[in-house]
């Protein structure tokens, strides 16, 4: 009995400790939001309006519609719709011609796509970028190393 009580003061302590210290966890708590979504929401906000200091685009001008829409450029280059996308991760690229992450990918287009500084990988934006990301997967088939659309 006495080591359940001082457990539960315990973790009780710890969690006000964590929520405290953790600001997602804060802000999670003042919208009601669980920090998963909160950092969907959050990601879905940097791909919209986020231009990482580059030329002014966002990710939005070539992924339109949040991510949700394909579109073609005048030069008839394809800006692919990017759901699934994250399911396709890692693969082998190309031209960098290595195994690249969906976290690559991300810096890839910052900095080709953006001409901007692309986040760390360890960044609050990287990892928001990536919940928005995966989100647009969500309940598709893991095809690593595939194509989009094939
Ligand atoms: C100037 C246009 C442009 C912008 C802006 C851009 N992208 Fe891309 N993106 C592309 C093109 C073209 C591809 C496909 C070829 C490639 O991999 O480079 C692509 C591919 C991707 C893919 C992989 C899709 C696949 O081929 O499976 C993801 C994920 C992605 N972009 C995310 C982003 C994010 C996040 C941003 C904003 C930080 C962004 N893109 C901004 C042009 C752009």
């Amino acid at each position: 009995m006495g080591y359940n009580v001082s457990y539960i003061r315990w973790s009780g302590l710890l969690s006000v400790l964590l929520i405290s210290i953790c600001p997602l966890a804060s802000a999670a708590r003042a919208t009601g939001a669980d920090p998963l979504t909160q950092a969907v929401d959050e990601g879905k906000i940097l791909f919209t309006h986020q231009t990482f200091g580059g030329t002014g685009a966002t990710c939005e001008q070539c992924h339109h519609d949040a991510g949700r829409g394909s579109t073609v450029t005048p030069d008839g280059r394809i800006h692919p719709a990017i759901v699934g996308a994250a399911a396709l991760f890692p693969r082998f690229n190309l031209k960098v011609r290595k195994i690249i992450t969906l976290e690559d990918q991300v810096r890839r287009c910052v900095a080709g796509g953006l001409r901007g500084t692309p986040p760390a990988y360890d960044s609050a934006a990287m990892r928001s970028m990536i919940a928005y990301l995966t989100s647009l997967s969500q309940g598709k088939r893991m095809r690593m190393g595939g194509k989009l659309g094939k």
